[in-house]
C-alpha cells in the first residue's frame, strides 16, 4: 500500500497515516512561479495499492486539479490500483438541473476524475448519494455516525429526539435515530439564497426533550443555527448539532457561537483553524 498526500489536509493525512502504521509517500506537491501545480513522486509505485488522500474541500478548485494531477502521475508512474480518498467531496451540492442554464458539476467533477485513472473513489457522507452513479468505477461511501455516536454517548444525551433540519436528511436522521433508539422530528426550512434560509416550522414533538441535529454539511451556517434556535423556542431542552462536513464559510462561525446549540460536533474531514471556533465545538477525527 502506498499513502500518497496532497496539500488539501495534510493532517488528516498523517492522522490515516499513523492509524494504518503506514508512513506518507514521499513526493512533492507544489507550485510553480505562476500558480500551476508541480507534482514529483520520489516513492517507487510501479504495481502498488496507491491510495490518494485529498479531500476536495476549499479551496474546491486548487484541491480538486491538484487530485486529478496526483492521479495521472500515478496511473502514468504504472501504478497497481488507484483510490481516490475523498472525505470531503467538493461539488456535491450540484448533482441535477434544478433550473435552466446551470451545468450538473457533480457530473462533470465525477467524469474527470475516472478519465484522469481512478480505479476507485472513496467518500464520506457524501451530500448527495447518487453521486455514485455517475463513476462506472466503485465509490466506497462511508459514514461519519460510528465516530459520532461514540461522541454523543460521552456527552450522555438522555432520551434525544433525533432532527434534521430539512426534508431531505430525513434518511441520515433515520438512521441515527435508529442507532440511538430515538423519535424523529423535522425543521421546515426554506432557502432563500445560498447564505440565507427561513426556518419556519417544527413537525414532531420536542417540548422538554434533548434533541440531536443531523446533517452532512455546515456551510454559512443558516440552517442548522436557524435550527438549534426554533427547536429551543419550541421547548427543546440541551441542543446538539452533530455534522459531518464543516465547511464553515462567511458567518459561519459567528452563527454557531450565537446560535441556540449547547453543543457543536463536526468531524475532521476538513481542515478546521484553531482559533477563534466556539467553545462548544467538538471535532471527532474520521481517520
Ligand atoms: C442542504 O441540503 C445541506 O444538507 C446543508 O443543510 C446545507 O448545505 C447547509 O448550508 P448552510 O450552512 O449554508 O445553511
Amino acid at each position: 500500500i502506498q499513502l500518497i498526500a496532497g496539500n488539501a489536509h495534510r493532517a488528516l493525512a498523517e492522522a490515516i497515516s499513523t492509524e494504518m502504521n503506514v508512513p506518507l509517500c514521499d513526493a512533492h506537491v507544489g507550485r510553480f512561479p505562476d500558480g500551476e501545480i508541480d507534482i514529483k513522486i520520489d516513492d517507487d509505485v510501479r504495481g502498488t495499492d496507491c491510495f490518494v488522500l485529498q479531500p476536495t474541500c476549499p479551496p474546491v478548485n486548487e484541491n480538486w486539479i491538484e487530485l486529478l494531477l496526483l492521479i495521472d502521475c500515478l496511473r502514468r508512474a504504472s501504478a497497481g490500483r488507484i483510490t481516490a480518498v475523498m472525505p470531503y467531496y467538493g461539488y456535491a451540492r450540484k448533482d441535477r438541473k434544478d433550473e435552466g442554464r446551470v451545468p450538473i458539476s457533480a457530473k462533470v467533477v465525477a467524469n474527470t476524475l475516472t478519465r484522469s485513472g481512478a480505479d476507485r473513489v472513496l467518500t464520506v457522507d457524501m451530500h448527495a448519494a447518487q453521486i455514485q452513479g455517475f463513476y462506472d468505477v466503485p465509490v466506497d461511501h462511508l459514514y461519519a455516525k460510528p465516530v459520532m455516536i461514540e461522541e454523543i454517548i460521552k456527552l450522555g444525551i438522555e432520551n434525544p429526539v433525533v432532527v434534521t433540519p430539512d426534508v431531505g436528511g430525513i434518511k441520515m436522521a433515520r438512521s441515527y435515530a435508529k442507532v440511538l433508539d430515538a423519535d424523529l422530528a423535522i425543521v421546515d426550512k426554506r432557502r432563500i439564497s445560498g447564505a440565507e434560509v427561513a426556518v419556519e416550522h417544527v413537525i414532531g414533538d420536542v417540548k422538554g426533550r434533548n434533541v440531536i441535529i443531523v446533517d452532512d454539511m455546515i456551510s454559512t451556517g443558516g440552517s442548522i443555527s436557524g435550527a438549534a434556535d426554533i427547536l429551543k423556542k419550541h421547548g427543546a431542552k440541551q441542543v446538539v448539532i452533530c455534522v459531518t462536513h464543516a465547511v464553515f464559510c462567511g458567518p459561519a462561525v459567528e452563527r454557531l457561537t450565537a446560535c441556540a446549540a449547547d453543543h457543536v460536533l463536526v468531524t475532521d474531514t476538513i481542515p478546521q483553524r484553531v482559533e477563534g471556533q466556539p467553545a462548544k465545538l467538538r471535532v471527532v477525527s474520521v481517520a
